[in-house]
């Protein structure tokens, strides 16, 4: 059952301007909420769109906070019954130092917005993770799929975004084991457009890069997922009482040549890779726990079809 929405209840967004936080903010404001969304600069031009979505004149407030701010950010919590945590920073620059460049601003930005919960005792905060948090396990059983259980190695993670999301994500899940905070997680995949803000997220270019004309890709497998079906996600895990712990969110699992050859047979006339080269891989993972809570994800044709229209109207993909 879902909860009944009390009059005018208020939710706080971090990131809001972002990709998948737009679609969120959308969502719930459609939904009636009053939303606090949290941006760094609200009079940025690429916030723009915020404000024109539905009901964003009256319910949507954008308020100027840094998740490394805690007194900001209990400011923009402050009031709330819900937080979606969905911010993360993208490197700016080169990275000379990474854990304390990429690992420690996000890691400590989550602990700043559980303890703004904290301070402004909010019903339930959801942490938005990734499947980086979840897949780079060299013990987990060959063939069996990743499901909540299976977490990414600390030691084994080369890379210094799935470990900060796997210290973040086993972080704020730690305030719902010491019985502090309702914290629920949720892990996506690639999440593919379309797109609401204006600038371009490094998801987004998974398609592009193979629609543009590379000579050759790695064959990887993808896991993928529609931004929309996200946000659902995100409401869905917010709005049900019975939601715990953590939820991989992910749809579908392709290799890149599936996806070209599926490309392909809709839009024709693009440049495609010709080579692909193997890489041996099997990623499986397994959002079946989401699905029993009553998510639904639309099929791939109609992420692609959305995708590749809306990087055509914004011309980063010319029309052909
Ligand atoms: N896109 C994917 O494929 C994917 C897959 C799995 C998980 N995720 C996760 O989903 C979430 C959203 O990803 P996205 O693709 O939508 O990213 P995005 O478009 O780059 O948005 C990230 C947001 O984080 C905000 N931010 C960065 N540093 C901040 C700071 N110090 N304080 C406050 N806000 C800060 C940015 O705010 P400003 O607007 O103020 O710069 C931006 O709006 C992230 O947690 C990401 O790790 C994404």
């Amino acid at each position: 059952m879902m909860r009944e929405i009390e009059d005018k209840e208020r939710v706080c967004v971090t990131g809001a301007g972002g990709y998948v936080a737009s679609w969120l903010v959308k969502y719930v404001l459609l939904k009636r909420y009053m939303v606090h969304g949290t941006v760094r600069d609200p009079c940025n031009e690429e916030k723009a769109h915020l404000k024109k979505l539905e009901y964003a004149s009256e319910n949507l407030q954008l308020l100027k906070t840094d998740f490394l701010d805690i007194e900001g950010l209990c400011a923009a919590v402050a009031g709330c019954t819900g937080v979606f945590h969905v911010a993360w920073p993208a490197p700016a620059g080169s990275v000379t130092n990474p854990e304390v460049q990429l690992i420690e601003p996000p890691v400590v930005g989550t602990r700043n917005v559980m303890n703004s919960c904290l301070r402004a005792k909010a019903r339930r905060a959801v942490v938005v993770s990734s499947v980086g948090a979840v897949f780079l396990n060299s013990s987990w059983p060959k063939n069996q799929a990743m499901d909540e259980e299976c977490w990414s190695d600390e030691e084994f993670c080369k890379n210094y975004y799935c470990l900060g999301k796997t210290v973040a994500e086993s972080e704020a899940l730690e305030y719902a084991k010491r019985g502090e905070l309702d914290i629920v997680t949720v892990c996506p995949s690639i999440v593919i457009r379309p797109m609401l803000q204006p600038t371009i997220n490094a998801s987004s270019l998974l398609l592009l890069s193979i629609m543009k004309g590379l000579e050759s890709v790695e064959d990887r497998d993808r896991s993928l997922v529609d931004v929309r079906d996200v946000a659902d996600a995100l409401l869905l895990v917010y709005e049900k009482p019975e939601a715990k712990g953590r939820y991989i969110c992910s749809s579908f699992e392709i290799t890149m040549k599936e996806l070209t050859d599926k490309l392909k047979s809709l839009y024709p006339n693009y440049n495609y890779p010709e080579s692909f080269i193997k890489v041996d891989e099997d990623l499986k993972l397994s959002s079946e726990k989401l699905q029993n809570l009553g998510w639904k994800y639309r099929p791939l044709e109609e992420s692609i079809h959305n995708s590749v229209n809306n990087c055509e109207e914004r011309g980063v993909l010319p029309k052909v």
